[in-house]
């Protein structure tokens, strides 16, 4: 029914939308807006060899280096089990009524969404303005899906890339979405612990955040977690060991010169004092509940 990307992107008015990993598209087909997100970046055969090679060498190095920070060993390096996990969880979601994106069609080279009229929550919060209401839709959104996904214990069910910018609010129904569950997970882990990493990645991703208010929807949100979860997700957070970090710093440096682009650092985030605020919060949290 619809194009592929490339033919879309030469016949009709587009827009490319701030994303991290992926390239997403506002296309208007016949007045339709639509989302497609690329399945890949634009390829490139001597490109893709060296990627290849690269990978090869790299995936112990960094899954190594992984082990050894908060949470980013949860993640499954293999990209082979990548290629439907978005369009499955979506399903698994939808199946539960959590609220999340339609997906339209699939295309060889992207999947095509429906389009929301909304903001991300990290635009969202980035203001001046403390935006209490808002917010407490997406801490109700979060507190559901980890309550469906600890019910069943399925480590599938949880939003497996727990950051502000994958949950959208929408102007139209001033409700919650979540979005781009497209990760694969190690299933290794035990249930709780991915979770409770899952949380943490959460709590840097709010720390992330330029806004004054920061802190306190910080505190809003450790509100919404069980007394247990926070203990485990304080000894979860652990130091950034230096050499991973120097490790990350170095890759990103040459990355960005070969693409000639600014590449973030995937470790920018885990700063000694985002953690010690983190800590400093839950402990806050827990002395306010004892005294209760
Ligand atoms: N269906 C949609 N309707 C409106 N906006 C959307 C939609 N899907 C994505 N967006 C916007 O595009 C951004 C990037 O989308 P998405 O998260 O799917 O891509 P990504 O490259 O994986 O991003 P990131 O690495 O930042 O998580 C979202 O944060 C949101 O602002
Ligand atoms: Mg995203």
């Amino acid at each position: 029914m619809y194009p592929d990307l490339s033919e879309a992107i030469k016949n009709y008015e587009w827009k490319k939308l701030e994303g991290g990993c992926h390239d997403v598209f506002l296309i208007k087909i016949s007045g339709k807006k639509l989302i497609y997100k690329a399945k890949s970046k634009i390829p490139n055969k001597t490109k893709k060899k060296t990627k290849e090679i690269l990978k090869k060498i790299e995936t112990p190095i960094i899954k190594y280096f992984n082990s050894k920070n908060p949470f980013e060993n949860i993640r499954s390096l293999d990209q082979t089990k990548q290629t439907n996990i978005e369009e499955e969880i979506i399903n698994e979601w939808k199946k539960r009524n959590i609220p999340t994106i339609n997906i339209i069609d699939q295309k060889k080279d992207a999947t095509i969404f429906q389009y929301i009229k909304s903001k991300n929550f990290e635009t969202i919060l980035n203001t001046n303005s403390y935006e209490s209401k808002k917010y407490r839709k997406l801490l109700d959104l979060i507190t559901i899906i980890n309550k469906i996904a600890e019910k069943e214990q399925e480590i599938n069910l949880l939003h497996p890339d727990n950051h502000l910018r994958n949950y959208l609010y929408s102007e139209e129904t001033h409700t919650a979405i979540a979005i781009d569950p497209g990760l694969v997970l190690n299933k290794e882990n035990e249930f709780n612990t991915v979770k409770n990493k899952l949380n943490l990645f959460m709590m840097y991703s709010i720390l992330n955040l330029k806004t004054e208010h920061k802190e306190t929807y910080l505190k809003e949100f450790i509100d919404t977690i069980k007394k247990e979860d926070l203990e485990q997700i304080k000894f979860l957070n652990i130091k950034s060991n230096i050499y991973a970090k120097t490790y990350f710093k170095t890759r990103t440096y040459i990355i960005s010169a070969i693409r000639k682009k600014k590449v973030t650092n995937p470790f920018q985030i885990y700063s000694e004092e985002k953690r010690k605020s983190i800590n400093n919060l839950i402990e806050i949290n827990r002395i306010y509940k004892n005294n209760l």
